[in-house]
């Protein structure tokens, strides 16, 4: 591995020590066999795989703590909650926030999305409000608004990408503007890899009074992310694309935002006081959280943070730089793939989208699974992306802790085999 990678504050990170194969053995799921080959699993984009750890924590928390959370007065409740909320305070110092009544659980980034496009657009968004998305954005970042745009007679703003596939800011003082009412936009791009410039947008944003929400399902996973430094309003993220469970997922809001924003789901726990005449809601972040969560998923989350921590999100980031570089080399030895997203991999993540001028991103996927390998093909919930770069569906291979050189270099060798088969 090689040992030129930088971290954050431009250090040069020696991954030495970042020992591949000794973490590849903490991921039972990788040492199976698929189509009588070693598993090269290379769609982490979509979801990643789970530690030993964490499929540890389910069976512990089913076998030794079940119950449901915050009503109970009896011991397995108060277990229950002390692990529920356990995982919430790790969230808080994951991502840098000093109050934890600002992290909401909630199942997946999608709804954290939604929740503010209930909680607060449908009570901000007025008729010819301008909403600013990038031409990058998820389907769980776009449709929302969208919808709500429609709805409410607002106007949708889109910030453009250039052929690099970094956002346009030529003309963004013509996009970001006193008529702006929110800025949505995600701060790592699942099809093109870049990472945005989300707090400069931020602080644009709101030298307009608008509210910004950051999509961070794409970069809490592969970077420190510190809330207070990006400097947006909301963050979302799921917990299934950074070793934990499905069916988790975090909204971060500032409080004064939160407080003054309407729960999106009513019933109970998110109460304070229930009468035919008056209702009060709990504090944050119950009010949040109707109804029974998903108790035991957000109990093991708590160990995949524990295990990114362990080796340390700057490690994690160099050795993405460093295996993203070695693969988009290695991509670009076969003539006629196309690599889509910045060729630098200083502002890119290791989310690596390419087509063949011949065969179908499915065809790709499908002969690369004959091998073993899983990679990513379609539109990945980007539709009005790939209408800009002029594609149908893309193939995607997308990388993580456990990936090495030896995963891209079966890529690629697969690649070339499926070339011959095709008779390109
Ligand atoms: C950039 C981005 N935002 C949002 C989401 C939605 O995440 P989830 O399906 O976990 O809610 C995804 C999922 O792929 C994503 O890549």
């Amino acid at each position: 591995m090689s040992t030129d990678a930088a971290n954050k504050t431009g250090k040069p990170v020696t991954l030495d020590a970042f020992d591949t194969e000794r973490i590849k053995a903490d991921f039972p799921i990788l040492q199976e066999q698929i189509n009588g080959h070693r598993l090269v699993y290379l769609d982490n984009a979509a979801t990643t795989q789970k530690p030993r750890v964490v499929i540890n924590a389910l069976i512990e928390h089913y076998r030794k703590n079940n119950a449901n959370v915050h009503r109970g007065l009896h011991t397995l409740a108060e277990r229950s909650t002390e692990g529920f909320e356990r995982t919430r305070a790790h969230i808080a110092r994951f991502i840098n926030v000093p109050d934890t009544g600002e992290v909401i659980l909630t199942k997946g980034a999608t709804e954290a999305i939604n929740l503010v496009t209930y909680g607060w657009g449908e009570h901000n968004i007025k008729p010819g409000d301008e909403i600013v998305l990038t031409e990058m954005e998820h389907h769980a970042n776009f449709v929302p608004w969208v919808t709500l745009a429609q709805k409410k007679g607002a106007v949708i703003r889109r910030i453009p990408i250039t052929v690099c596939g970094h956002l346009d800011l030529s003309d963004i003082d013509k996009i970001i503007t006193p008529k702006t009412k929110l800025l949505a936009l995600c701060h790592a791009s699942n099809v093109l890899g870049t990472i945005n410039q989300v707090a400069e947008l931020a602080k644009r944003a709101h030298e307009f009074g608008a509210v910004v929400v950051g999509d961070g399902a794409q970069a809490a996973p592969h970077m420190t992310v510190d809330i207070q430094q990006l400097g947006v309003d909301f963050y979302a993220f799921s917990a299934h694309k950074m070793l934990g469970p499905t069916g988790v997922g975090v909204l971060w809001g500032r409080r004064e935002l939160l407080e003054n924003m309407t729960p999106f789901n009513y019933g109970g726990e998110m109460i304070r006081e229930v009468g035919y005449e008056r209702i009060t809601f709990n504090d944050l972040p119950w009010k949040f959280e109707a109804g029974t969560p998903n108790i035991a998923d957000v109990v093991a989350f708590d160990e995949a943070l524990t295990y990114l921590e362990d080796i340390g999100m700057d490690r994690i980031r160099a050795h993405e730089m460093a295996l993203t570089k070695y693969a988009l080399e290695r991509l670009s030895e076969i003539s006629g793939i196309e690599i889509q997203g910045p060729q630098d991999v200083e502002s890119r993540g290791a989310a690596i989208s390419f087509t063949d001028p011949t065969i179908h991103p499915h065809d790709i996927s499908t002969f690369l699974d004959s091998r073993g390998i899983a990679i990513r093909a379609g539109h990945h919930c980007a539709q009005p992306l790939m209408r800009t770069l002029g594609k149908v569906a893309t193939a995607r291979a997308s990388l993580y802790i456990y990936n090495t050189e030896s995963d891209i270099d079966a890529l690629y060798d697969a690649l070339l085999e499926m070339r011959k088969y095709f008779g390109v």
